[in-house]
């Protein structure tokens, strides 16, 4: 659990970082689905990120300089509403429980800024994330214009306060670890529970309802992205969510998925074969995929570079897939030429965290940044073998990924899904254990 005094630490530490001038920060809107009915509710992440507060209709307003100060806008109380959608603090309640100097009904809002932003260098924004967001900035901004006839002073700059947050947020701290490693357990749990009631003659989606029958009883709030449960040839297509086919005795079945926990992602593949054991085809391309991804989480420490766990991998395919007989040449030969991209055509990870591709570059004034303790990566690699004339047949539509969430420690790495099966010992054990 994340306390109240974090919060207020990272605002803290955002209003230090910004030296002068007002931050604003709404958070996500409620979506409608079709007619009376709603996306369920996810707020934003930099915002939950500065607040803990999950109601929707908020905004953050931080004000950093001489006089700082935390201004939450949000909904008012509303007995008949609360009737209906339940419970809603506030805005002296949401004061008091989540540590801010002030708050105001949201309807406030555009008749506050003004004042706000009155004599005040710079406006931190997203400027271009929402356009209805970035008319009633400029709308704010040309109130306090009007007034400088009156010896007001208007921000003079608009700057991108994601900037300061990125950098933020791809730190993470030992309370959000925490949370990462039981979101990675119970994500590790349901790829258990997958690999258990997977069988021939199955749906796609009687898999993904033991995924996500896993991530609710174990009090994950949801899936943290679209599940993937890609039976045979369906697996080369890396972004396959409709998982409606049927599982057959002979295929291997690709499962990516993973649940948010209190704003948390975890994101984990595994690959296994339908009936229990890998064929010899199979297990030839599973045991590259491991030993590359091993290869890459060997890379992972503090120190080294964003670039070497994909290099690691990459050098570990491409050997296997001349040693296949999916490719020509010399290992250089073919990592030069891309002639492994028919195969492998994503790279090895991102950043994860409160986003799945969670915020954080991946270059530096030109390099690929360092890695530091708290930082958390996937680690994915993969090999997608689609039907082609100059491939051997018995890898035809064989298509396997192996993804862990790793955090980088001060003296290497941590693997948060290591309780997920993926030796082809412990796959086909875990497989054979009771439903
Ligand atoms: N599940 C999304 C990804 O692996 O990047
Ligand atoms: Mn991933
Ligand atoms: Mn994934």
């Amino acid at each position: 659990m994340i306390e109240l005094s974090t919060y207020q630490q990272r605002r803290h530490r955002l209003a230090e970082q910004m030296q002068a001038g007002v931050a604003v920060i709404p958070t996500a809107p409620e979506r409608s689905r079709n007619r009376d009915s709603q996306y369920p509710y996810r707020f934003d992440s930099y915002f939950h990120y500065l607040t803990g507060f999950a109601e929707p209709d908020a905004v953050l307003v931080l004000v950093a300089g001489e006089t700082p100060g935390s201004i939450l806008f949000c909904r008012e109380k509303n007995a008949e509403r609360e009737v209906w959608d339940g419970f809603r603090y506030g805005p002296e309640a949401a004061r008091d429980a989540f540590g801010f100097d002030e708050a105001h009904p949201i309807a406030r809002l555009d008749e506050m800024m003004p004042r706000l932003l009155a004599d005040q260098p710079s406006l931190f924004f997203h400027l271009g994330a929402d356009s209805a967001w970035d008319a009633r900035a400029v709308g704010w901004l040309n109130a306090v214009r009007a007034e400088v006839r009156n010896g007001v002073v208007a921000p003079a700059a608009i700057r991108d306060v994601r900037v300061l947050l990125d950098e933020m947020r791809l730190i993470k701290d030992v309370a959000e670890i925490a949370t990462m490693r039981r979101a990675a357990e119970i994500s590790a749990m349901a790829h258990r529970r997958a690999m258990r009631h997977a069988r021939p003659g199955r749906h796609e989606y009687e898999i993904e309802a033991e995924l996500l029958h896993e991530f609710r009883r174990q009090g994950a709030q949801a899936p943290a992205y679209s599940s993937i449960v890609a039976g045979g040839g369906n697996a080369c297509v890396l972004h396959y969510v409709s998982n409606g086919g049927m599982l057959r005795d002979g295929d291997l079945l690709l499962i990516d998925a993973g649940c948010e926990l209190d704003g948390y992602a975890a994101d984990i593949t595994r690959t296994f074969p339908v009936n229990g054991r890998y064929s010899a085809a199979q297990k030839d391309v599973y045991e590259v995929v491991l030993a590359a991804q091993a290869a890459a989480i060997g890379a992972v420490a503090p120190g080294a570079s964003w670039e070497d766990p994909h290099r690691a991998a990459l050098k570990v395919l491409v050997q296997g897939m001349i040693d296949l007989g999916l490719c020509t040449g010399s290992v250089d030969g073919v990592l030069e030429s891309g002639d492994y991209k028919r195969f492998y055509m994503h790279k090895t990870g991102h950043w994860l965290g409160m986003d799945v591709h969670d915020v954080g570059d991946y270059k530096r004034g030109g390099e690929w940044r360092k890695l530091e303790a708290g930082m958390v990566l996937t680690v994915e690699p993969g090999c997608y073998i689609r039907p082609a004339g100059d491939v051997p047949e018995q890898f035809w539509n064989i298509g396997i990924r192996i993804e862990d969430d790793v955090a980088v420690t001060e003296q290497g790495c941590e693997v948060l899904t290591a309780a997920a099966p993926k030796t082809v010992r412990d796959v086909e054990a875990a497989m054979g254990a009771a439903a």
